[in-house]
């Protein structure tokens, strides 16, 4: 279909969307059915960790389709129990639980917190969140995130969150109540606007969250599996939360969402208590163990680093004037700047390179983890030029 001929009206209208129809993929490029190319810098908002039409992914997900598909959380399959270890094993917890999105993962992290907390003590359900956060889109995850725009119309909301600046200890301190069962970050804000928190928060935090016995939570959906150029961003930042959620780029593009859990968060569901029907399931399981497979190659997370940094300091040498800061970690970096983003963004669509936005300032890039030189380059070239046509519009 091309994309002059898109028809959207059957569609609910809950996203702005591109007009533009895209037919397949390799690497990090993209292309519509008209055999337009488009670098993408988006990764299908930081997905596509190997990129587009990944062989060893491609295939593994159409040998496990045609072997077993789904069984329900009744049985088990090899790809979840193979899994199961691998991700354990690479991460240092103890236990896992599969489910879809990164969502539903927050969902279920927010199900373990307030039954731990309410074992120790009734009303110790209280859940500690960061201004300016993103942990999904269902009532309860709305309700996690702390900005004020996605609090609209669908109260009324889950009781028991309250919202603290980033990187303020003594907010948090003063928040951090004995009702407090569980305190929630993103290492990096994504949605937010691709806003690290700083080292020195996050051990703090920690600390005064283990002498409360407050779980310490981490919402690593964006930031983890090796976006930051480690596999999850709390490794970076030297902490080692109770709980992390990931999903996006785990099964490399099917969905897929994890909850990992250490020490009693491992063992406080029992049976009855949660659940899904999707979760677990081979084929996203077998499409999760390659990504893991290829991530753990030597050197492929230093090479994640050494691309975020060749995007930030190319970014950090133009002098262009609506450029205010550049900032984030491994490929998951933010451009404020002083024009609206979406202006960025649409300029950056024209010359065949996908972007996003973030917060209210920020042009967000979240390239493929598999981008080569090549492609890196060509986006970036694509970038400048974008931000200079910009300017001298200005
Ligand atoms: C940090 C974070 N948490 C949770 C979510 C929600 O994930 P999903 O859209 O898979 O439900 C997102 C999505 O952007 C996210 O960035």
């Amino acid at each position: 279909m091309s994309t002059q001929t898109i028809k959207t009206d059957r569609f609910m209208n809950t996203y702005k969307r591109t007009g533009l129809v895209f037919e397949k993929g390799k690497g990090a490029k993209l292309y519509t059915a008209d055999g337009s190319e488009y670098i993408d810098f988006t990764a299908g908002i930081g997905v596509n960790a190997l990129g587009h039409g990944h062989e060893k992914l491609v295939t593994a997900i159409a040998e496990q389709a045609a072997k077993v598909i789904h069984v329900s959380n009744y049985f088990l399959t090899e790809p979840s129990i193979k899994l199961a270890e691998e991700l354990t094993d690479l991460t240092g917890y103890d236990k896992v639980f599969f489910c879809n999105s990164g969502a539903e993962a927050n969902e279920g992290l927010i199900k373990i917190a307030r039954k731990y907390g309410s074992s120790k003590k009734p009303d110790k359900n209280v859940i500690v969140t960061l201004k300016g956060s993103f942990h999904g889109r269902t009532v309860t995850t709305v309700t996690a995130t702390g900005q004020d725009k996605f609090h609209q119309f669908f109260g009324p909301f889950t009781p028991g969150f309250i919202y603290v600046e980033p990187d303020n200890l003594d907010e948090l301190e003063r928040a951090l109540t004995d009702t407090v069962c569980a305190f929630i970050f993103e290492p990096i804000q994504g949605e937010g606007g691709v806003r690290p928190l700083s080292p020195q928060y996050l051990q703090a935090a920690e600390k005064l969250c283990r002498e409360r016995d407050i779980l310490f939570v981490a919402d690593e959906v964006q930031s983890g599996v090796g976006r930051t150029g480690a596999f999850l961003a709390c490794e970076k930042l030297g902490v080692r939360p109770d709980m992390t959620a990931v999903a996006k780029g785990l099964a490399g593009g099917v969905p897929v969402g994890a909850i990992l859990a250490r020490g009693a968060c491992a063992e406080t569901l029992q049976p009855g208590d949660h659940g899904t029907t999707f979760g677990g399931n081979p084929l996203a399981a077998a499409a999760a163990r390659v990504v893991l497979n290829e991530l753990t190659q030597p050197g492929f997370l230093a090479e994640v680093d050494r691309k975020g940094e060749k995007l930030k300091s190319a970014a950090r040498s133009w002098k262009n004037p609506l450029i205010k800061e550049v900032r984030g970690m491994g490929l998951m970096v933010g451009i404020a700047v002083t024009c609206p983003p979406s202006d960025v963004v649409a300029q950056c669509r024209t010359n065949h390179l996908l972007a996003l936005t973030a917060g209210e300032d920020t042009v967000r890039l979240l390239p493929p983890l598999v981008i080569t030189d090549e492609e890196l380059d060509a986006g970036i070239a694509r970038l400048k030029s974008s931000l200079d046509e910009l300017a001298q519009r200005a």
